[in-house]
């Protein structure tokens, strides 16, 4: 078909880089640090197995027919227990909606918040899908300048001024790509700063109960009191993302128009796979799943930064995750990751190029995933990777 015959919406919007660079990774011996994935060891599949086949025998006439939009009616009472006993969020019957994982989250506040050109600001650097769905709203990207505590707020009021955006897009706890959390002061001021200009934030938070050290914040929708965010929750990384469940919490008027959006995007998330979640919170599952899941990750990432110290150079910089799947590495200024990208492969081993989660493509940053690797491949892919950097770097 020929290009002008799609929707202006879709021109220029280009596919996920990471699920093309997917393929590459898929190639016999590569080594991969490129996806998102959480570690398929992680997977409770005899537990899952067992819970799938039970509710479906004891509740099939109801979890095999059409559900309500705003999700199963069981789940939704646990996640509102939940949210409000363990993760300080105050979900009710009105604010909370179940969800197709946190993605839908982001498409469904875009659709019910976005016109062609209404401004949406998002860190630097960005989690990328979010990138290509505000970009498919035809919104207009402003980037908001982020130091290794998140979000520099002057620098978000100045835009805001300047901007009047309709959206501040964030991940503020273990970010993708950058693992960097903004601390509780930073919070609290740009809690003050969507109270005083009326501006949305969507917290968008999937790795958040993922911490290995360090102390817990609390949520931007918790010290919130203007009731401007929207927090984005989802059992991707700490049951499974083949699932598909999240939860947004938020306005109430904002949760209806992403409810009646919902309705023409997929009608409802699957009740089978809620019915399956709903039961991990009914047998008291979910608290010691994601305790053995940080521990698994815990070991990893403890073992990557150790790998890491040995083969990359001084050159190289990254920092220190407490939390989440990534350790972002920034290369000097002058050095691009995609020459890097294609040494790299020639050694069988892949990762993420940084440009793709800047809006102005910033160059010499790379993402590397830590929860999905076995230690075998850790000790042989970042020694490649390493081989790989001291190639580009001259040392
Ligand atoms: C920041 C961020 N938001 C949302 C998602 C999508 O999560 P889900 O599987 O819940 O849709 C991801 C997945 O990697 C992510 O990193």
């Amino acid at each position: 078909m020929e290009e002008t015959r799609f929707s202006r919406r879709m021109q220029g919007v280009k596919g996920n880089a990471i699920r093309e660079l997917l393929s590459v990774s898929q190639q016999p011996g590569m080594i991969s640090f490129a996806g998102g994935l959480p570690s398929s060891e992680t997977f409770d599949v005899e537990v899952i197995a067992e819970i799938a086949k039970e509710v479906v025998l004891a509740d099939g006439k109801k979890i095999l027919q059409y559900g309500s939009t705003e999700g199963y009616e069981p789940l939704r009472e646990e996640l509102i227990k939940y949210l409000n006993s363990q993760q300080d969020i105050k979900a009710t019957e009105d604010n909370l909606l179940v969800i197709s994982g946190a993605q839908q989250g982001i498409d469904l506040a875009a659709k019910a918040m976005l016109d062609p050109g209404d401004v949406v600001l998002v860190e630097s650097p960005s989690y990328l899908a979010a990138l290509q769905i505000f970009k498919t709203y035809e919104a207009e990207l402003h980037v908001v300048s982020s130091d290794k505590n998140g979000i520099i707020v002057n620098e978000l009021e100045k835009l805001i001024k300047e901007k009047k955006p309709k959206i501040v897009y964030s991940v503020p706890t273990f970010q993708n790509p950058s693992s960097v959390t903004i601390p509780l002061e930073r919070r609290k001021k740009i809690c003050k700063l969507l109270e005083k200009y009326d501006v949305l934030l969507i917290e968008d938070n999937p790795y958040g109960e993922l911490r290995y050290s360090g102390e817990d914040v609390p949520h931007i929708f918790s010290l919130d009191k203007s009731n401007q965010t929207l927090y984005l929750g989802s059992f991707s990384k700490i049951i499974s993302p083949g699932l598909r469940v999240g939860y947004a919490v938020g306005p109430v008027n904002l949760i209806n128009k992403m409810r009646i959006g919902k309705q023409g995007t997929d009608v409802q998330t699957s009740t089978i796979a809620q019915a399956i979640v709903c039961e991990y919170f009914k047998r008291d599952l979910l608290n010691p799943h994601i305790e053995d899941v940080k521990k698994q990750y815990k070991e990893k990432r403890d073992y990557f930064l150790l790998k890491m110290e040995e083969h990359f150079p001084d050159k190289a910089r990254w920092n220190y995750p407490e939390g989440g799947l990534f350790v972002w590495v920034v290369l000097p200024e002058e050095y691009d990751t995609q020459d890097l990208f294609k040494v790299a492969i020639s050694e069988k081993v892949a990762f993420v190029p940084g440009a793709s989660f800047f809006v102005n493509e910033q160059k010499n940053c790379l993402r590397l995933n830590f929860s999905n690797a076995s230690f075998e491949q850790m000790d042989q892919g970042i020694e490649r990777l390493g081989k790989a950097l001291c190639e580009m770097l001259d040392c």
